[in-house]
């Protein structure tokens, strides 16, 4: 962790609930075998559903995963990756090409996570392994896939953030983690194709969400945030 790493934590919050909530927030990459009941589910769905958004539209679906349809669909998309097929994501992500600032900020998180799993840089295998667990949601006890309808743009986008975020904190305020899993994006026709879902649905992204295994080396990984200086600017 560079100079910038520190997560400063200002006395004016210290104690309120919501920023405790988003401090210990983190993304979590193994669970515990524990169910999570269907009620719960969806009623973080419900509180992820009181996301502001342009007009109300309230853009965006939910997919639980279940049982076959869960297990038909990690089996694809693990044959996909190995086989190194290739499609064009239903949306675009990385800046490219990749400003320096922000490389550096994609490579600390890529060293905080192999780090974390003591998988060095050079050892393709190893990362190979871990990156394969995004198919497997994990092994998350709920896996959900996040669509939109194809008609949005950004704005669809950033609602649908918003109540990403939602659910991540309403999960957590019930003592349960999630991580979501952008490596889904790069399947969206295997997909929509799996979970019989119309040409007009984008492919946004998975979730993992369940009871962290807090004993698994890769729950350890820590990332930080660039401070103010860097994305506050102050017009008069
Ligand atoms: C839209 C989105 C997609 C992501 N995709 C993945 C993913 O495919 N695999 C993964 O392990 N983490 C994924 N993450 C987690 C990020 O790597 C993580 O949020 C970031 O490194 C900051 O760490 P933190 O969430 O622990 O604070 C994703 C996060 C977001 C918001």
């Amino acid at each position: 962790m560079g100079p910038h790493c520190e997560h400063r934590r200002p006395p004016v919050t210290a104690n309120d609930p919501f920023a405790q909530l988003a401090r210990e927030r983190r993304s979590t990459r193994a669970f515990l075998p524990t169910p999570v009941s269907d009620d719960t589910v969806l009623e973080l769905l419900r509180l992820a559903r009181l996301a502001p958004s342009g007009a109300n539209l309230q853009p965006g679906h939910f997919c639980v995963l279940r049982n076959a349809a869960r297990q038909r669909l990690t089996e694809r998309l693990v044959h996909a990756w190995k086989t190194g097929q290739q499609e064009t994501e239903d949306y675009s992500y990385f800046p490219q090409p990749m400003p320096m600032a922000l490389k550096r900020r994609q490579v600390a998180s890529a060293q905080a996570l192999y780090g974390a799993l003591g998988v060095a840089r050079e050892d393709r295998a190893g990362r190979d392994a871990h990156f394969e667990r995004n198919f497997h949601f994990f092994d998350a006890p709920v896996a959900l896939v996040v669509t939109m309808e194809h008609a949005f743009g950004s704005g669809g986008y950033m609602d649908l953030g918003m109540a990403l975020y939602g659910l991540m904190l309403a999960a957590q305020s019930q003592g349960l983690a999630t991580c979501a899993i952008g490596a889904l994006a790069s399947y969206p026709s295997l997909i929509r194709q799996t979970l019989g879902l119309g040409d007009h649905v984008h492919i946004v992204c998975g979730l993992a969400l369940g009871h962290a295994n807090p004993d698994a080396a890769v729950n350890q990984t820590r990332t930080c945030r660039c401070e103010p200086e860097e994305y506050v600017r102050y017009l008069d």
